[in-house]
């Protein structure tokens, strides 16, 4: 393959490196050199450098690197380590599925060479969490990077149908880190804003009460994998990842505290974010073929450690963030040969564009999350679109699924109790205790109405 100048350009680079003397990291950092900083502002793939796949398999000592300093770390560095840990996460879920229903033995070869390298990215990255951050504290970090990555992308999504259910869950996934941020106070004592550092509020929008909607409601739209833009694609995979594990971590940790109703809140939430995961996931056109779908996730890897090393403030850290980008764009590149290979396709043609922007940054998003807090509070997805609460009819599905789930209590309401009283306030504004009041209401006319219709008649 190869049509493209940088992917040429990659290649040499590749056998310059080979005949190199020294350690595979001083080949890695000369290989990092000139073209390396074509445009470090941009995320060109095109452009970029790479190192090749069998100089990425790292040895034990170099897989595990120290940790942050919890204390010191900024929220922002955490995030990045959470959002890359959960990008690695698809990348191999997705391979592992995918090699699973091919049949081709060289695809299924690449596959586990390029996945090996990723599964060991991952372990670097998901390393770097210190041991001394309790579950809590590194869930409020999960959320942060929820709220603040889905605002991000929201506000730069060319697609008003994604950016509509990027919205949508934004406001779900906020008021999860208020609801985690009382259960912080209640089990440990802690301070949310020792997480967040100012950077995100921490208060109620769209009560969890509200979230838990039936299965039917988590239907959505595919964007059309032909005209769609690339930054839709790179959008999609990225909140995909995200969302998927934050659904893992809250289900292989919510088992760790004796607490009941900290169990019961990882439980209540997980069931939220599973449903995240199919609506984002429900987004992506099923009509991309298997290695279009991989060379878009080795993309998408690529373009976040890239964006992730513009605005790393750790050097160390910063550094991991570069090194790993040059390694995904050697997996770009051999899903895209691959492409080319199998499906007689340039990877170009689906890529669209020299350049992918804008870059995924972490910043505060206070303004824009206030404004869709007061906008869409109230919406509710309905037959694939998003409605107020007052518009649904009384045969919205979720009526019944919501007195179902919510019968016997209700953790992240009952959690708001347990913390101080000043965080516990941040549960009264008149937005929420409406929307709680309105959708208690409808529930119970409407469940009134149904075992009024199921009596028999006299
Ligand atoms: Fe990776
Ligand atoms: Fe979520
Ligand atoms: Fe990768």
């Amino acid at each position: 393959m190869a049509k493209g100048k940088g992917l040429a350009l990659c290649r040499i680079l590749h056998q310059v490196v080979d005949i190199l003397p020294g350690s595979w990291n001083s080949q890695r950092a000369r290989a990092g050199k000139n073209l390396g900083e074509i445009a470090m502002t941009q995320f060109r793939p095109f452009e970029m450098d790479s190192i090749p796949i069998e100089e990425q398999f790292m040895n034990w000592k170099e897989i595990v690197k120290p940790p942050y300093d919890k204390k010191s770390v900024d929220a922002y560095t955490r995030t990045r380590v959470i959002l890359m840990n959960g990008i690695e996460n698809a990348s191999v879920l997705m391979s592992h599925a995918i090699e699973r229903m091919t049949v081709d033995p060289e695809i299924k070869r690449q596959m586990a060479a390029m996945r090996r390298a990723d599964s060991m990215q991952q372990q670097t990255v998901d390393w770097l969490n210190p041991a001394n951050q309790s579950v809590i504290e590194t869930t409020l970090g999960y959320e942060q990077v929820a709220v603040d990555l889905t605002a991000n992308l929201a506000k730069n999504e060319p697609d008003s149908y994604v950016k509509q259910t990027l919205d949508f869950a934004l406001l779900e996934d906020f008021d999860h880190l208020y609801r985690y941020s009382c259960l912080y106070d209640y089990i440990e004592g802690g301070d949310p804003e020792s997480i967040v550092q100012g950077k995100t509020e921490v208060k109620a929008a769209r009560p969890t009460i509200g979230h838990h909607r039936h299965p039917d409601e988590t239907m959505r739209k595919h964007y059309d994998k032909d005209t769609a833009d690339i930054k839709t694609k790179m959008n999609y995979l990225t909140i995909v990842a995200g969302e998927q594990q934050t659904e893992l971590f809250y289900k292989t940790h919510g088992n760790m505290y004796s607490d009941e109703l900290a169990r019961q809140l990882y439980s209540e939430i997980a069931d939220v974010e599973e449903e995240h995961v199919t609506l984002y996931g429900l987004l992506g056109d099923p009509n991309e073929t298997m290695l279009e779908k991989s060379a878009l996730m080795q993309l998408c890897e690529a373009y976040i450690y890239f964006s992730c090393a513009q605005t790393e403030t750790d050097p160390r850290i910063k550094a991991i963030w570069e090194d790993f980008a040059k390694m995904e764009i050697s997996h770009f590149e051999g899903c895209a040969n691959l492409l080319e290979k199998y499906e007689g396709r340039d990877i170009r043609d689906i890529v669209k564009a020299d350049v992918i922007e804008p870059l995924v940054v972490f910043e505060p998003n206070k303004n824009y999350v206030n404004k869709i807090i007061d906008e869409q509070l109230d919406l509710m997805p309905s037959n694939m679109e998003y409605k107020r609460l007052s518009e649904l009819s009384d045969e919205w599905a979720s009526f019944k699924f919501q007195w179902k789930v919510n019968g016997a209590g209700v953790p992240s309401e009952e959690v708001v109790s347990k913390a101080n009283s000043e965080l516990a306030k941040r549960d009264q504004a008149e937005n929420v205790k409406q929307f709680k009041r309105q959708l208690s209401e409808r529930t119970q006319n409407v469940m009134a109405s149904q075992r009024e219709r199921m009596m028999p008649r006299p």
